[in-house]
């Protein structure tokens, strides 16, 4: 298969020295790169800023905002047999951006956000994608619920939901815990490595697409 992953966090600049960003690491959507290109499949991983080692043997994209990951899905998605959207996009990003330094002279600042565009969401609308899609949702309450909401709104086939409020995994962790919610069914995948983890996601997917799971 021909799989495109989207990994780590987007950037949004304030200023050529501040950005707004989250805790994403890139751990988990570089584990689903190399167990892909493990597993035989051809990877074309765009992730946001990491400190991560680019794995070998894989079509690497860097961007630094949402909007860049988002140009460099629409780019790359055509002709993928399955995508895997575990990036952590920023949901926000100033309105404007300033080009020289903010002073820190005012006792408190306001920050104008607008919304970013809604990456996942666009693959089936926008850029018109037909294969496997395949969401990550980030939780803190209402897993099951949150994520099916998520897989039909963005019109996915899976998505791989993880509750970030449980201390010792999803964000920066090295192991994570997910449920897989696909329109008809859950199955558990319980605490393990990130990198086990993703193999048994790739499996996953891999089942979607041959239609063998
Ligand atoms: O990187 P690690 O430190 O290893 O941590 C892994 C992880 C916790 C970041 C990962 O497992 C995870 O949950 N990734 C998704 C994080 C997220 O942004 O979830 P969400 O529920 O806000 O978004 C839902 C889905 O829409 C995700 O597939 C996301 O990539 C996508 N999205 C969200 C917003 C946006 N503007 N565009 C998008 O494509």
């Amino acid at each position: 298969m021909n799989i495109l992953v989207t990994a780590g966090a987007t950037r949004e600049p304030i200023d050529p020295v501040r950005y707004l960003t989250n805790r994403s690491s890139g751990k988990m959507g570089y584990a689903l790169a190399k167990a892909g290109t493990t597993l035989g499949h051809r990877i074309t991983l765009i992730s946001g800023p990491t400190s991560l080692d680019i794995p070998p043997n894989i079509d690497f994209i860097p961007v630094e905002t949402a909007q860049e990951m988002l140009e460099a899905v629409k780019a790359n998605i055509g002709g993928q047999d399955a995508a895997i959207f575990s990036a952590a996009v920023a949901d926000y990003r100033p309105s404007s951006l300033s080009d020289k330094k903010i002073k820190k002279t005012a006792d408190s600042l306001t920050l104008e956000l607008v919304k970013n565009p809604d990456i996942l969401g666009s693959a089936r609308l926008q850029f018109k994608y037909d294969g496997i899609l395949v969401g990550f949702a980030a939780e803190t309450e209402n897993l099951e619920i949150n994520a099916r909401e998520k897989l039909c709104r963005k019109a996915c086939d899976l998505i791989v939901a993880n509750d970030i409020s449980q201390k010792g995994i999803g964000f920066d962790s090295d192991h994570n815990e997910v449920l897989l919610v696909y329109p008809e069914r859950t199955r558990l995948l319980p605490v393990d490595s990130k990198e086990r983890l993703a193999h048994t996601i790739i499996e996953a997917v891999h089942e979607l697409r041959t239609g063998t799971g």
